[in-house]
């Protein structure tokens, strides 16, 4: 079949590596990817206008669509491929359950009513609310923008005076627009974050192999908050109980409510002595990135029928693996790790259009990734804040961290990497 990837991040670069070696797949397209991918692979549109996505579908003969980034899917490319195309697959949610990602206030109150474990939080769509619950309530403080912010949304308070500026700048000065028209204020939470992602086909659920992200700038996670600079998999905070916990406790009721589709990506913060006092963070409603990036080569073998199996393909022959009390998709032993590497001044301003020489050969296990890159003359350029991904698969995450940073140094032999920074404490910190 023909299959068609909708993004232009390192995460969909992995996703194109890993559904490239499908036996089901002829061809595989992506919208608009980045230098990483050939050419004639690419097709540049506008992947929010479903109108001309759909040409795009009946041109190249597309028989499912993989949505990378979370736009399309709380703009409803779900259900507007429902009924334009009943027979195409669309490997997601539907716009209601990826609302779960697309309102924090609207995921707060289902978590409420189906009593999976958050922290406390209250809500207010004006600024004289939003500064009483400040007023009334403890410290640390999380305020959240309500709607889809690119990852800027939420910021963490230890005065109340600095909560009630974010408050003006939100209500007052319109910083976050539509996004910011409601806020979420949250208790803070202590303990170590981590993420779960599984695959849902609407009745059931697989768990993928865990992963850790590294969303702070600059090492011993200092710095502000990035997309994520580096991830290893399988990440080490959540053990079977945790994820036993989860299936039950949080998996369980998003099936229920809302017959979830696609990948459910669950943000926790976790006690690693104590499973049942994790508490959720956030829903995404896709894959995160960068950890996509060190969870797909750990999953064994083909991928295509899993996403195949989650839109509800009854034909789709998948290995599940039976652990304690969950399913799982089989996983190969040992370690990949991701450092990225990102432009001087990201997650602030940054220069775009620095050359980047990149070899043309690749030590075994060691796979560039792309990210924010683009064809210029046929030379490979920056175009974003994450530019690159260096992965390395290893038998365990000190011999994974060892491969890939040793090839950073030799890649400084040959590429000038003065105008990029990454993080030496991916696996360590
Ligand atoms: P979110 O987009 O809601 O996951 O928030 C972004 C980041 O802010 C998370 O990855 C956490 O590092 C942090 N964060 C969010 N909510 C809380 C909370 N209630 N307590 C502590 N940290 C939080
Ligand atoms: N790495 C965080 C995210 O994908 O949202």
């Amino acid at each position: 079949m023909n299959i068609l990837i909708l993004g232009g991040g390192g995460r969909e670069h992995a996703m194109y590596l890993k559904i490239k070696n499908s036996s089901l797949a002829k061809n595989v397209y992506i919208s608009p990817g980045n230098a990483g991918i050939n050419d004639e692979c690419r097709i540049n549109i506008n992947i929010e206008d479903f109108d001309r996505v759909s040409q795009i579908v009946k041109e190249y003969d597309i028989s499912l669509i993989v949505v990378g980034p979370e736009v399309p899917l709380v703009l409803g490319i779900k259900d507007y491929f429902k009924n334009a195309m009943p027979h195409l697959f669309v490997f997601g949610p539907d716009k209601k359950s990826a609302m779960l990602e697309g309102s924090k206030v609207f995921s707060d109150q289902f978590m409420k009513e189906a009593g999976i474990p958050a922290p406390m939080a209250s809500s207010a769509n004006n600024l004289d609310r939003a500064i009483s619950i400040i007023e009334d309530g403890p410290l640390p403080i999380v305020i959240k923008a309500d709607g889809l912010a690119a990852g800027k949304g939420v910021s963490i308070h230890h005065d109340k005076k600095s909560a009630i500026t974010k408050l003006e700048d939100i209500f007052k000065d319109n910083i976050f627009g539509e996004a910011g028209k409601s806020v979420l204020i949250q208790e803070f939470l202590e303990g170590e974050e981590s993420s779960l992602f599984a695959l849902l086909n609407g009745k059931e659920a697989l768990i993928l192999p865990t992963a850790r992200d590294y969303k702070a700038a600059y090492e011993n996670n200092q710095g502000p908050n990035t997309g994520g600079m580096g991830s290893f998999s399988p990440g080490e905070a959540l053990s079977s109980s945790h994820i036993q916990f989860a299936c039950e406790n949080i998996i369980k009721p998003v099936l229920d409510k809302f017959q979830y589709t696609g990948i459910l990506y669950i943000g926790l913060m976790v006690d690693r002595e104590n499973p049942e006092a994790s508490k959720v963070l956030e829903f995404n409603c896709r894959f995160g990135d960068p950890e996509t990036q060190s969870i797909l080569p750990m999953i064994e073998g083909d991928i295509v029928p899993y996403l195949l199996w989650s839109c509800g393909n009854n034909d789709a022959l998948i290995p599940k693996i039976k652990d304690d009390g969950f399913y799982k998709i089989p996983q190969k032993t040992g370690c990949a790790l991701n450092v990225v590497i990102a432009s001087n001044g990201y997650p602030s301003d940054y220069d775009k259009g620095i050359a980047l020489n990149l070899p043309d050969t690749l030590p075994e296990n060691i796979h560039i990734i792309h990210a924010g890159t683009e064809k210029i003359s046929n030379k490979i350029v920056s175009n974003g804040g994450r530019v690159l991904n260096i992965v390395g698969y290893a038998k365990n995450l000190e011999e994974s961290k060892n491969l890939v940073y040793k090839f950073i140094e030799s890649l400084k032999k040959t590429s000038e990497l003065s105008d990029f920074f990454y993080r030496n404490d991916i696996g360590s910190a």
